[in-house]
């Protein structure tokens, strides 16, 4: 998935201006949306980027659509600076913690919110 560099540049600025921002990246066919990434910069943070949401329309899941949102949100942080992306999944979550295992997510119980979890990734850019 690929987003493209002065896109990403745009975002990223957009979203580090000041105000608060969060990103949205969709994966579409020509008629409908199938899967959204939701993300945000953390104030007082540059290294980090927070995921809020990452979801995929049932009928098209297990086709690495998430995974590849998830690399793009990644690709779009490092064009800010950004080095580590942070999210919460439920313990429960298997299919997304799976998923986050692949990316070689790093894990840790979410001291705020029981029977959370709070994961971070590495970012390793695929673009240049
Ligand atoms: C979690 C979710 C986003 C995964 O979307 P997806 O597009 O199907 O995931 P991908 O195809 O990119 O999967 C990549 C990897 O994640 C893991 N994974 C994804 N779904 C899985 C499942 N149902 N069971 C086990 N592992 C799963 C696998 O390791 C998979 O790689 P593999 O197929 O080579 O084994 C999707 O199930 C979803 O929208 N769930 C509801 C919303 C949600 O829970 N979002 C996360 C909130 S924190």
């Amino acid at each position: 998935m690929v987003v493209e560099r002065s896109i990403q540049q745009d975002l990223t600025a957009l979203a580090y201006s000041g105000d608060p921002a969060f990103i949205v990246l969709v994966a579409a066919t020509a008629t409908e949306i199938v899967g959204l990434v939701v993300f945000a910069p953390i104030a007082n943070r540059a290294d980090l980027v927070e995921i809020k949401l990452l979801a995929v329309t049932h009928e098209r899941r297990r086709e690495y659509i998430a995974i590849n949102l998830k690399q793009a949100a990644m690709d779009t942080a490092t064009a800010a600076g950004a080095d580590l992306v942070v999210s919460d999944v439920h313990e429960d979550n298997l299919p997304m913690r799976r998923l986050n295992d692949k990316l070689s997510a790093q894990t840790a119980p979410d001291p705020d919110e029981p029977n959370y979890l709070t994961t971070v990734v590495k970012v390793v850019p695929t673009t240049s």
